[in-house]
């Protein structure tokens, strides 16, 4: 059985590669992974691919084990594995609570690495991973900064992992937009002090990522799907990071 395993399927992003996925065919199923049982279901409804859908949340390691024990015990090829669960919360240090700071990176960081090592041993020759970071990854964001520091991590990850799984005939591509329109916004502001960021220029669609990521994913190491934060990567190599902060400390305040 040939699948995709996509998390974060629930909204977003994570939604938009489970339609892409559907369009471009040629899988069993699409594996699902979310708290949100019913908007996974409510997606699975529109697709033609058969759609498994699985209620986990993933900061939480028995997820992770529980996600392990279905795929060695159903021993499906996953062609393609998405990790799009994820958050970030606007505010500095001070403002985030702890338990936000700690489900961030384990989010972001612990469970999309999981998941994959997880998934790893079930690929083949031609599969792919597709991590989703961020523009964010760049440089240091201060207002920013757990979300920042975390998508860093995760880009660095994913570049020495494509090395790893190269021998395999594995292709890994870090992927990193720029804004997207997306819930994530609603989620970023849902605290204390929300208002860090009030601007996001040069919004993609979810649905432009899905379909440039999955190109691109073919050959490249790393995509930003997107003119500005390929303009921001450029920047963040050739110039002072602190050069680059200090206009993001301008920007957001727009
Ligand atoms: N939007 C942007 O501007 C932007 C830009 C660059 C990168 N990204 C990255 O893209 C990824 C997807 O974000 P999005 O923009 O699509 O935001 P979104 O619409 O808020 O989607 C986030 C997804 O993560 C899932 N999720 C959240 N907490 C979870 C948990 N504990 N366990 C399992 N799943 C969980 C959510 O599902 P449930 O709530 O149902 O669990 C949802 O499906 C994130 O990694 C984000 O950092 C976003």
């Amino acid at each position: 059985m040939k699948i995709a395993l996509v998390t974060g399927a629930s909204s977003g992003i994570g939604a938009a590669f489970v339609r892409r996925l559907d369009q471009l065919g040629g899988l069993d199923e699409i594996w699902g992974v979310a708290r949100r049982e019913g908007r996974m279901a409510g997606l699975a409804a529109q697709l033609r691919t058969p759609m498994r859908t699985l209620a986990l949340d993933l900061t939480k390691m028995e997820s992770v084990e529980a996600l392990r024990a279905l795929l060695d015990a159903e021993r499906p090829e996953v062609a393609v594995l998405v990790t799009a669960a994820g958050f970030g919360k606007f505010g500095t240090c001070a403002d985030m609570t702890l338990q936000e700071t700690v489900d961030m990176v384990d989010l972001n960081c612990r469970a999309a690495v999981a998941v994959t090592a997880a998934v790893l041993p079930h690929m083949g020759r031609g599969s792919r991973v597709l991590e989703i970071c961020s523009s964010a990854a760049f440089q240091p964001l201060p207002g920013f900064n757990v979300y920042a520091a975390t998508k860093a991590f995760l880009l660095r990850y994913s570049r020495a992992l494509r090395w790893e799984a190269a021998p395999r005939g594995i292709r890994v591509t870090a992927v990193c937009p720029g804004w997207v329109r997306t819930e994530f916004m609603d989620v970023a502001r849902d605290t204390k002090n929300g208002r860090t960021v009030r601007c996001f220029p040069f919004a993609l669609r979810a649905e432009t990522v899905a379909r440039r990521a999955l190109r691109d994913s073919r050959w490249m190491a790393v995509t930003t799907c997107g003119l500005p934060a390929l303009v921001q990567r450029a920047a963040s190599k050739l110039l002072p990071h602190c050069l680059i902060m200090a206009c993001w400390e301008g920007l957001r305040r727009l």
